[in-house]
């Protein structure tokens, strides 16, 4: 652990609850590899209490925050300024004070590109299906339509992917249950839901109906390896794990906080993943 001086950069990361945040772990790690005057803290907020929290860590000489659940939207309507990523998703995850200013990006798209990028996997090689409809898919899908890629949307709540495709018109929606069916017309499935997650049922997909170039991310990485990236490798498909997208989503910020672009390798993911395995 570096030592802190009186010119420390201090930041961390905003949630309700946040015991279960792997960013301070993510963070620290960097901050040590790269001998950093700063330090990165898990930060208790409560929905009603946020606001006020944020505008204190400003008042405090932090040089910023990561939010997440429940805060991502009241994060959006605090900035001052949102950059494009931010008001594409609708939701902040990022959060960086100038000048007693506060200006808010959403880094969770721009993560999931990145990891695709890292596994080999072009985004552009064809249209996507996405699964999900919430705030995980939300950026996603505003990343994947970002880079002109043609998304396809399945939700277990139509009314759901409908609100979403109100707000990200280029979506097409199609019913939860033709998922598998409209596999071989798309080059990348994500499943975006929570299915396949520790503690939640596994995702009812029928691979066999893939193309042999389809890639498969899950952006679910507890487990590290979920039924869905299994399956995925069993059928020979190129299958591309939610951890990374952790990993990328954390650069953008670390290097506006403190000064430094930190590189995601096999040593981080390693810690980090040290910390998701059973027992
Ligand atoms: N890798 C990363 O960096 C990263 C980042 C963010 C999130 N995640 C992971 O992504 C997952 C989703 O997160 P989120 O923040 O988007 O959650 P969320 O806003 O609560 O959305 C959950 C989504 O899962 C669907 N779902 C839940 N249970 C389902 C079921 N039994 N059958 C079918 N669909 C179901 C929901 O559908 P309905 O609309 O029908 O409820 C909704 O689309 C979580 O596992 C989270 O850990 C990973």
């Amino acid at each position: 652990m570096p030592i802190l001086t009186g010119h420390a950069r201090l930041a961390g990361i905003i949630g309700w609850p946040v015991a279960h945040s792997r960013s301070p772990r993510l963070h620290g790690f960097w901050l040590e590899r790269y001998a950093i005057d700063g330090a990165y803290v898990p930060l208790a907020i409560r929905p009603e209490d946020f606001v006020p929290a944020v505008r204190g860590l400003l008042a405090a000489g932090f040089v910023g925050a990561n939010v997440t659940s429940p805060h991502k939207r009241a994060a959006f309507t605090l900035c001052d300024s949102v950059d494009p990523s931010a008001q594409r998703a609708g939701a902040v995850n990022t959060l960086v004070f100038s000048d007693g200013k506060i200006a808010g990006s959403n880094t969770d798209g721009w993560g999931f590109l990145a990891n695709l990028r890292a596994h080999g996997v072009d985004p552009a090689a064809g249209p996507a299906l996405l699964l999900g409809a919430g705030g995980a898919a939300r950026a996603v899908a505003a990343a994947l339509l970002g880079e002109g890629i043609g998304v396809t949307i399945a939700n277990r709540t139509s009314e759901h992917a409908h609100a979403l495709a109100h707000d990200l018109p280029d979506l097409r929606v199609i019913p939860w249950e033709r998922r598998s069916d409209a596999l071989p017309d798309h080059a990348l499935l994500v499943n975006a839901t929570s299915l396949g997650m520790q503690g939640h049922p596994p995702l009812q997909l029928d691979l066999v109906r893939a193309t042999p170039n389809l890639a498969v991310a899950d952006i679910v990485y507890v487990p590290l390896e979920t039924p869905l990236l299994s399956a995925a490798t069993a059928h020979g498909l190129r299958a591309v794990e939610g951890l990374g997208m952790l990993l990328y989503q954390a650069v953008p910020g670390f290097r506006a906080w403190f000064g430094v672009e930190p590189e995601v390798d096999a040593a981080l993911r390693r810690f980090v993943a040290a910390d998701l395995l059973p027992g």
